[in-house]
């Protein structure tokens, strides 16, 4: 059977297992129909669970007030706790090396101020070029606390002749140059513009062979590819719940801190009584006595009408399982790459765009278009189906595994491959 058709992307829904979890979400709609959505690496899905995960907690928070820290079906106080086993299998940690907590960009920093701690001699900062800005910000910021400068302390490693992809023999001879200035590499685990997922595992390794921190900005990483954080001794890591982890706009986020860190009652930490001895926290003590898990980074107590969101999508997750998801979006991901590598082999699409995602890539593909870029963005929007612009002439697309099905693939290819070339 032909693959770019109907049939063969019915046939492949037909088989896939996770099929169902689909029904768990609610779509967006464009001139009264169901959208097609592949930004789910900028803003995931309501899961139809969410309403009454809130609700939950706001009849709650009706029928006892303050007692319901205690009283509440899931008592506020320890609301937060629920999160670390659902959370630990995401990105292969312990569950006590992870915490829910704040956002993305604050969680970065209140690791940086435990993990960056630059020297005389070691001070240098590897981070990946192209990286968010507001990671590049926050590095900045940080060098400045320190009172040094960003130009000489940070180093960006950049694709090579004008390639996306940025490459693994690179950041290690960087890491290997740099040697014993090294204070931290802190990259993402997947690149959000490209969607390039690096080698976290020989980064890890390199940086502690020259005697440096590894870090990671996981946004772009978590629910969408596997990993093993413990065991690959990754110093820390941070990432936001918005994105793959579908729990709502500016949702709570996480962190991980590897289980030698937070063990360590020495570990520095900017502090707060939330990250306070549990059994001691209500005696108002003046003495921080922190809590020896990743829980000892948190400050304030927990968001809790954000956490029930998180809560309903993070139940999905644990339903159908990481080995599942990744299976299932390598094939939906290679699908529509093969569909689209098909189009760009006809004379009207060969230079409308290239792919610039690299193998080595979890669902994102990102395309560079060298015409009209915008004006196929507004023409997919016409025909229901949503993508990801980024200035100055990218489209992301993002093949969810938990709600994105094959058909939806193949209308996003059938509609490019009618796109008045
Ligand atoms: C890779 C990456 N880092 C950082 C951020 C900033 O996240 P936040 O606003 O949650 O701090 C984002 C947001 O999309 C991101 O994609």
């Amino acid at each position: 059977m032909n693959h770019f058709s109907a049939e063969y992307a019915a046939l492949c829904d037909a088989q896939d297992e996770l099929t169902l979890f689909r029904n768990e979400f609610l779509f967006p709609e464009l001139d009264g129909r169901e959208a097609i959505y592949f930004c789910g690496n900028s803003l995931g899905l309501q899961p139809r669970n969410t309403r009454s995960y809130i609700q939950q907690e706001l009849d709650d928070w009706h029928k006892y007030a303050v007692e319901g820290h205690i009283e509440a079906r899931l008592p506020w106080v320890s609301y937060h706790e629920q999160f670390a086993p659902l959370l630990a299998p995401l990105v292969g940690a312990k569950p006590l090396e992870v915490v829910a907590m704040n956002a993305l960009t604050v969680n970065l920093h209140l690791l940086m101020v435990s993990f960056y701690k630059p020297t005389k001699e070691r001070f240098r900062i590897i981070c990946e070029k192209k990286a968010f800005p507001s990671d590049q910000y926050a590095l900045e910021s940080q060098v400045k606390l320190h009172g040094l400068d960003p130009a000489e302390t940070i180093r960006e490693i950049e694709p090579r002749n004008g390639s996306a992809e940025i490459l693994h023999e690179d950041i290690l001879a960087a890491i290997a140059e740099e040697g014993s200035r090294l204070a931290l590499v802190m990259i993402g685990g997947v690149n959000y513009y490209s969607g390039q997922v690096f080698d976290m595992a020989s980064i890890t390794r390199a940086a502690h062979e020259v005697g440096a921190i590894a870090g990671f900005d996981l946004a772009h990483a978590i629910g969408n590819i596997e990993m093993k954080l413990h065991d690959w001794n990754v110093d820390f890591a941070a990432w936001c719940s918005y994105k793959y982890l579908n729990s709502g706009p500016g949702s709570v986020a996480g962190a991980f801190v590897h289980e030698k860190h937070c063990t360590n009652p020495e570990t520095f930490r900017l502090t707060g009584w939330w990250g306070h001895n549990k059994e001691r926290r209500f005696l108002m003590e003046p003495e921080f006595s922190p809590i020896l898990t990743a829980e000892g980074w948190q400050m304030s107590n927990a968001p809790v009408l954000s956490m029930a969101a998180h809560r309903a999508a993070l139940e999905l997750y644990a339903k159908a399982g990481m080995p599942s998801l990744r299976k299932k979006s390598a094939k939906l991901t290679g699908y529509a790459d093969a569909l689209l590598r098909e189009l760009l082999e006809k004379p009207s699409h060969k230079y409308l765009f290239s792919i610039i995602t690299p193998q080595n890539r979890g669902c994102q593909l990102s395309l560079l278009f060298h015409r009209e870029g915008r004006a196929v963005f507004d023409y997919l929007l016409q025909n229901g189906i949503i993508g990801d612009w980024r200035e100055p002439n990218v489209i992301r697309i993002a093949p969810v595994p938990l709600y994105n099905s094959f058909t939806d693939v193949y209308k996003l290819a059938f509609a490019l491959s009618e796109f008045p070339a």
